[in-house]
């Protein structure tokens, strides 16, 4: 038996889910019930300080079922590209069994078979970023929404941010294995597919710019063939996939959001009328800082363009609040675009020293007392956005998938808006993986509540 512990964003849940798949195919089997695994997998993220705590609170936890059980205890993940954490590990938890990268995620089992029968410790990472590996097996927590890696790694290097250092330089997936990829899932009933990646807006543009032979004609299961150079044109052929209800994706970047992927989004169906859109923050000096290349106005200016082109379209996004430098006229600068905004949904963070990057040696670091007070201003702020926006819905007709039963109540089930509202209603085992309408009777801030008619 086997458990993986996933710490980090929707592409490390997809490499839990490859982790799983690989598990499964090796014959182990799934349990929550961690003194009842054999194999324990932790899915490390560095991203924040508060993602790294987490993992060293959980090995504590865990020491007990090596000791007692003899459970082998695998940790992966990004976190795992950091030499300091490599060799704290060494230091201070001994009792771990194996250490794995993104870049050697594939090899797992070939490390989880050596470190049974040799009885070693397997430290297995790569400092160079991996190949694109298809094939890997994959077994997937929801059968209703799915998620579809289409790009590894990043080139922006924002200056605050550790995923560069760890998932390497950007790779885009061929479009041919993305797509069998997203038909498998629609004849496995899938209805919704997020397509993930760092930067999204920069599918294959890495690629082209080296002149890689890559094979970009897609044939279509219809025998059709169509040239997909280009992530606008990835929406265009994943939305004629049958069977596939809706299309998210995340993230893209506001510098490189191209007219042809605002057009696709517009003529697309099936792509949600909610884009994800980091803003960071508001203040055209700490952009610069950020090193994000585009300014206050320039991101102002792409929400209007995008606001005029597609009607009903909404944003959510993720603000750093407490970057180095960052004063209260600049702080000022991002309360004032989320009101201009007016965001459907906003991940908001405290800025977090990672070790390597540039921002982490930047003068004027923000007191921690500053951050927590403009952090708490920015929520107060956001939940009154949200609430005001969610009035919008009151007495509309809306387009929910239904995901399943509430937790906590069995008359009550729950699904989401296009723009990704949680909405519960009174419904039936039926609904379940289907879109329907539902009138919305009331808001309550984070969800709203919706009448089925039958
Ligand atoms: N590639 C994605 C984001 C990946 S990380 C993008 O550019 O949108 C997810 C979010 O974590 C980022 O958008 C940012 O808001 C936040 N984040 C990244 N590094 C951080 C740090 N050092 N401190 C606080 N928040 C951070
Ligand atoms: Fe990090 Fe910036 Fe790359 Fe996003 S775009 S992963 S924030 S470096
Ligand atoms: Fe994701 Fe965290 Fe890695 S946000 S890419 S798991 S550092």
């Amino acid at each position: 038996k086997y458990t993986v512990l996933t710490m980090g964003c929707q592409l490390n849940e997809n490499d839990s889910e490859k982790i799983s798949g690989m598990l499964e195919a090796s014959g182990y089997t799934k349990t929550d019930d961690l003194s009842q695994a054999n194999v324990i997998v932790f899915n490390t993220c560095c991203v924040r300080e508060n993602a790294e705590d987490r993992l060293f609170g959980k090995l504590g936890e865990v020491k007990k079922y090596k000791e007692n059980n003899g459970t082998i205890i695998a940790i992966g993940g990004c976190m795992m590209q950091e030499k300091h954490i490599v060799n704290k590990l060494k230091q201070s938890y001994p009792f771990v069994d194996i250490v794995f990268g993104p870049h050697t995620m594939q090899d797992f089992p070939k490390d989880l078979y050596a470190s049974i029968v040799e009885n070693k410790k397997i430290e297995d990472i790569l400092d160079i970023d991996g190949n694109i590996i298809e094939g890997v097996p994959i077994i997937r927590d929801d059968s209703i929404k799915a998620s579809v890696a289409i790009m590894n790694g990043c080139n922006n290097f924002c200056t605050y941010c550790i995923v560069p250092y760890v998932r390497g330089r950007e790779r885009s997936r061929n479009p041919q294995a993305i797509y069998v990829e997203c038909l498998d899932l629609a004849k496995n009933g899938y209805k919704e597919i997020t397509l993930l990646g760092q930067n999204v807006n920069s599918y294959l543009v890495s690629e082209r710019k080296q002149n890689k032979n890559l094979n970009l004609t897609v044939k279509k299961e219809n025998g059709e063939e169509v040239e997909v150079n280009s992530f606008a044109k990835l929406l265009r052929l994943i939305n004629t996939i049958d069977g596939i209800e809706r299309i998210r994706f995340i993230s893209p970047h506001p510098k490189d959001f191209t007219d042809d992927v605002i057009d696709s989004i517009r003529d697309c169906d099936k792509v949600c009328n909610l884009i994800h859109l980091p803003l960071q923050s508001g203040s055209t000096n700490v952009l610069k800082a950020m090193n994000r290349k585009y300014t206050k106005e320039q991101y102002l200016n792409l929400v209007e363009k995008i606001k005029a082109k597609i009607p009903n379209i909404q944003f959510s996004t993720d603000i750093i609040v407490g970057f180095p430098r960052e004063t209260e006229e600049d702080f000022e600068d991002t309360l004032d675009v989320v009101k201009k905004v007016g965001y459907e949904q906003i991940f908001m963070f405290i800025y977090s020293r990672r070790v390597g990057t540039v921002a982490d040696k930047m003068e004027n670091q923000i007191d921690e007392k500053v951050k927590h007070e403009r952090f708490n201003r920015l929520k107060s702020l956001a939940e009154k956005i949200i609430e005001e926006g969610n009035k919008k819905y009151v007495g509309t007709v809306q387009k929910v998938l239904v995901e399943g039963k509430s937790k906590t109540n069995d008359k009550i089930y729950t699904g989401r808006t296009e723009t990704n509202k949680v909405v519960n209603f009174e419904g039936n085992d039926d609904l379940v993986g289907k879109v329907i309408p539902l009138k919305i009777a009331s808001e309550h801030m984070w969800y709203l509540k919706g009448e089925y008619e039958n």
